[in-house]
């Protein structure tokens, strides 16, 4: 072998061998649905290139769509009592019908973070997964940012920790994002960018609002968590907890959000669950291509509501040109109403073979 190639040989052994190293990651779900299969892609593509993932879980899946499936990470599920399941399900089932039925969204998502509360006691009490997350050597968590336990876990076991939000960023306030209220809506106002002084107004006091009453509300709901499980003189608060992320990552893109300033600790990345389309079923294309030129919509609430009161909507919808593919579960449909003639039910939607690459949608966040 000349020099040359002995030289060439051992770069390539140091490079190999000693300089790249994976990283030891944790990842932390602690909401089903769609959640996890967010945290499952983000795991799967921190593992396929070359680094050590662990997953930690706890939820009680209330969709039926995310099925077992093997891993290619490592995976710890925390426990979840049958009777903690079935009030649960008892509890959120009952406030979506609620929801449904008029019941404003505040009430809606004051249950949602109550419940997180109750699920983080049970988190922290399993002490033995979290003491042996604490002593593992992991560089950095990637935790799902909307629920607060998360950032409860973090500093439990004191890693750095990378925040994840599901959604686009309608925490900013939290994250220290600047929101000047001139031009951004705030949560829920159903304003755009172009306001007029009155929709300004409106947009203030909305946040003052938020900001006085329901922030407090909600983190007062771990107050009992804080108290019992960190010691005297280190109780974090909340806020402090969601400024100490190394990085914000929404998933979520440009194009559907409005104009917006951001902090270079924040990143968009929207799309990761989307793949290449495939062809859809014969059946489905021919219900699409009948509507022609006006197109088609998809109605879908997300993977944990799959189906709720219908007959307002069967009847709005009724009235539309389109064709309507809405994802309900058809053993729930009320015998009595009559389905709208454009209508097609499903209970799972090949939702992104669908849309494929035109997409246009309306994106409404629940609050
Ligand atoms: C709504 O959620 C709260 C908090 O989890 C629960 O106490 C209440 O019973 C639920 N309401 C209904 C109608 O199930
Ligand atoms: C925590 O664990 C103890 C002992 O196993 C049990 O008695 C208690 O009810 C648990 N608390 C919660 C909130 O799950």
């Amino acid at each position: 072998m000349s020099a040359e190639r002995k030289i060439f040989v051992l770069c390539l052994l140091v490079q190999q061998f000693l300089l790249l190293r994976g990283a030891k990651i944790l990842t932390v779900s602690f909401v089903g649905g769609s959640h996890y299969m967010l945290m499952d892609k983000i795991s799967r593509i921190l593992q396929s290139n070359g680094h050590e993932v662990k997953m930690f879980s706890h939820f009680v899946d209330l969709s039926s769509d995310v099925k077992n499936q093997d891993v290619p990470y490592s995976h710890i599920v925390g426990k979840t009592e049958e009777k903690y399941v079935q009030e649960t399900l008892r509890s959120f089932r009952g406030n979506i019908t609620e929801f449904f039925s008029g019941r404003d969204s505040l009430h809606f998502n004051f249950a949602i973070v109550d419940q997180m509360s109750h699920q983080c006691k049970m988190i922290f009490n399993q002490s033995s997964i979290i003491n042996s997350l604490k002593v593992e050597a992991f560089d950095i968590a990637v935790i799902d940012a909307s629920n607060p336990c998360t950032f409860l876990l973090m500093e439990k076991i004191g890693k750095p920790f990378i925040a994840f939000f599901p959604t686009y960023s309608v925490n900013a306030g939290q994250v220290g994002i600047p929101s000047p209220l001139s031009y951004v809506p705030f949560l829920g106002t159903r304003l755009t960018d172009q306001m007029d002084f009155f929709q300004r107004v409106k947009n203030v006091l909305v946040y003052l609002l938020f900001h006085m009453a329901v922030n407090e509300k909600i983190s007062s709901m771990f107050n009992d968590v804080i108290e019992e499980n960190f010691p005297e003189g280190s109780k974090p608060s909340l806020s402090e907890l969601y400024k100490k992320a190394e990085l914000w990552i929404y998933n979520s893109d440009f194009a559907i959000d409005f104009p917006h300033p951001l902090l270079p600790h924040v990143i968009y990345a929207g799309g990761l669950l989307s793949e290449a389309p495939m062809h859809v079923s014969p059946e489905l294309e021919d219900f699409i291509s009948e509507s022609g030129q006006a197109g088609f919509i998809i109605v879908c609430f997300g993977s944990m509501i799959p189906s709720y009161p219908v007959i307002e909507m069967n009847e709005g919808l009724a009235k539309l040109s389109q064709k309507v593919i809405w994802r309900y579960k058809q053993s729930d449909w009320p015998k009595e109403v009559k389905l709208a003639p454009n209508v097609k039910l499903m209970d799972w939607i090949p939702q992104n073979d669908l849309l494929g690459e035109n997409l246009h949608f309306i994106y409404y966040y629940v609050i």
